[in-house]
């Protein structure tokens, strides 16, 4: 099976190499925990460590934000957007009713497929689903909305990051079940409980043999994330 190499240190090896190839993955936890800069940093590994563009569709992040963490951590997404192998579509919440299922395929899946076709994309991230889910009108039409959703990814040979805010939302078990892989990040108290620290756990992959543990997680200025293996 071909792997997509997240190029986050110290993940890939507890993933046999990668997310499985057009797998989707959800990325789940709590305000502050890294998942945007998890998200951005899998984009710009694939572009300029892999060559294969990718699409950033925002939801409930601020675009501009996006070049606050360009700079700290050095990911000149300027420029990959110049070159046309980062795309992103940021959406306002005005617009979100698009992603219900009568209207998902005309008014988003089709505008995106001409582009994943032309530019080639191979990697796509959703920052974040949560707002969606009060923005559809009932449970059904939601989980048909993610159905949809992931078997376009699928059909379009794509690895998909799904980030899920947690809090606001705080079990993610449909789309658990929904998707290929289930990452959580969270804080832990540490050992003198007086600091708070970030930790990740795989909680679901497909076809990947992965440690049931969880792993420190570090977030440093030009680096980004990393997960530490233990010792
Ligand atoms: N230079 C840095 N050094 C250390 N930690 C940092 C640095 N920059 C950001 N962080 C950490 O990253 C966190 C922000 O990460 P990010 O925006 O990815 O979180 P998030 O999980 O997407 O949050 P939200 O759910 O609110 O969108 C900060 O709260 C901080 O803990
Ligand atoms: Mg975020």
């Amino acid at each position: 099976m071909n792997r997509t190499r997240t190029g986050i240190p110290g993940l890939d090896k507890l993933l046999e190499g990668g997310f499985p190839e057009a797998s989707t993955i959800l990325l789940a936890g709590p305000p502050g925990t890294g998942k945007t800069i998890f998200g951005l940093q899998f984009l710009y590994n694939g572009i300029v460590d892999n060559g294969e563009p990718g699409v950033l569709i925002q939801l409930g992040e601020f675009p501009k934000s996006l070049y606050w963490y360009a700079e700290e951590f050095a990911w000149d997404f300027s420029e990959l957007q110049k070159q046309k192998s980062l795309s992103i579509y940021s959406f306002d919440p005005k617009d979100y009713y698009s992603f219900a299922p009568k209207t998902l395929k005309s008014q988003v899946l089709d505008k995106l497929q001409k582009l994943i076709e032309t530019l080639k994309v191979k990697r796509l991230v959703v920052d974040s689903i949560t707002p969606l889910r009060p923005s559809i009108s009932d449970e059904y039409e939601y989980e048909t909305t993610l159905h949809y959703m992931i078997n376009f990814f699928k059909e379009m040979n794509l690895t998909a990051l799904l980030v899920a805010d947690e809090e606001k939302r705080e079990r993610y078990s449909t789309e658990a079940h929904i998707v290929d892989g289930v990452l959580h990040i969270d804080f832990e108290k540490n050992a003198d409980e007086k600091q708070w620290d970030k930790k990740l756990r795989i909680e679901k992959m497909e076809a990947t043999n992965f440690p049931m543990a969880w792993y420190p997680v570090n977030i440093n200025t030009r680096v980004g994330i990393s997960v530490r293996p233990f010792t």
